[in-house]
C-alpha cells in the first residue's frame, strides 16, 4: 500500500482519533450543509454519504431518507453502526474506498462528500476516479454536494508550507505520490490533507458531465474560491459521461 494511504488508514483506526470522532458524531449538520440539503435534496431520497466517518451527517439524514454510508476505515464504520443503534436509526454501511464504489450505475438520488473527506484522497488521478465513480452511481438529475478547502486562500504561510513540504516529502523523502498541494500535519497522529484548487475542481466536475448549480463558501460570500473555510459545490448529473481526457 502507498505511504499516504497508510497514513490515512492508520489515523482513522487510531483509538484516540476514534474517541475524538465519537464525541463529534452527534454534533449535527452545519448551518450551510442544512441549507443546501434542504434546498437541493428531495424528501425520501436515496442518499450515499461518502467518507461518512462516525456518522455526523448520516445520523441526521437517516431520519428522513434512505441512507447509505461508506468509509475506508473499518473502525469508523463500526462506530457509525453503534451510533445508529443508540439512536434506533437505520442506514446501510460498508467499508469501501471512494475511488472504487461497489454500487450499480444510477443507484442514488444524492451523493454527499462533506467535511474534508475528499481532501484525504492522495493523488490527482484517485481524486478524479472518486468524482467519476460518484457520477456513475448517481441517477440522472441526481445531486452531488462536495466540500473542499481552497488552495487560493491568500495566506503566505500556507503557500510556504506547501512548498517546503513538497520539497521535503517528494524530493528528499522520495514519497513519489506526494503532490504539490499535499500536507502532512500533526494532530495526535499524522494527518494527510490535499488542498485543492477550486478552478481544477470546477473544470473537472464539468468535464465529467456535472452541471454546477451552486458554489458557496462558509466564510467568503462574495468570493467563495478565496476562502479560509470550506467551499461547497452543488452539482447535478446531467449529461452522458464524456470519455475524452483533459
Ligand atoms: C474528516 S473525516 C470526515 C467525516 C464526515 N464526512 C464528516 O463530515 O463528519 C474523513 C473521513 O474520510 C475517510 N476516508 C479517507 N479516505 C477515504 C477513501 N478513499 N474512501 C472512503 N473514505 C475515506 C476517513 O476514514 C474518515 O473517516
Amino acid at each position: 500500500m502507498q505511504n499516504l494511504k497508510k497514513i490515512i488508514i492508520k489515523r482513522y483506526n487510531n483509538i484516540k482519533i476514534l474517541e475524538k470522532y465519537k464525541q463529534y458524531s452527534f454534533s449535527g449538520l452545519k448551518k450551510i450543509e442544512l441549507k443546501l440539503i434542504n434546498k437541493f435534496v428531495k424528501k425520501n431520497s436515496k442518499i450515499l454519504d461518502v467518507a461518512c466517518g462516525s456518522g455526523r451527517v448520516l445520523l441526521v439524514l437517516a431520519k428522513k431518507h434512505d441512507v447509505y454510508g461508506i468509509d475506508i476505515s473499518k473502525k469508523m464504520v463500526f462506530l457509525t453502526r453503534q451510533n445508529l443503534i443508540k439512536r434506533k436509526l437505520k442506514a446501510k454501511l460498508e467499508v469501501m474506498d471512494a475511488c472504487s464504489l461497489k454500487y450499480k450505475n444510477k443507484s442514488f438520488d444524492c451523493v454527499l462528500f462533506l467535511g474534508n473527506g475528499f481532501e484525504q484522497i492522495p493523488e490527482k488521478m484517485n481524486r478524479i476516479k472518486a468524482l467519476e465513480e460518484i457520477f456513475r452511481v448517481l441517477k440522472q438529475n441526481g445531486i452531488f454536494i462536495l466540500t473542499t478547502q481552497s488552495a487560493l486562500f491568500p495566506d503566505f504561510k500556507i503557500w510556504v508550507l506547501l512548498f517546503f513540504q513538497y520539497v521535503k516529502y517528494h524530493l528528499f523523502k522520495k514519497i513519489k505520490e506526494f503532490e504539490f498541494g499535499d500536507l502532512i500535519l500533526k494532530d495526535i497522529t499524522d494527518v494527510y490533507i490535499h488542498i485543492s484548487n477550486p478552478f481544477f475542481i470546477k473544470k473537472r466536475l464539468k468535464h465529467i458531465g456535472f452541471n454546477l448549480i451552486k458554489i458557496v463558501s462558509e466564510k467568503n460570500k462574495k468570493f467563495p474560491y478565496f476562502t479560509k473555510g470550506l467551499i461547497y459545490y452543488v452539482a447535478r448529473k446531467q449529461s452522458i459521461k464524456r470519455f475524452k481526457r483533459l
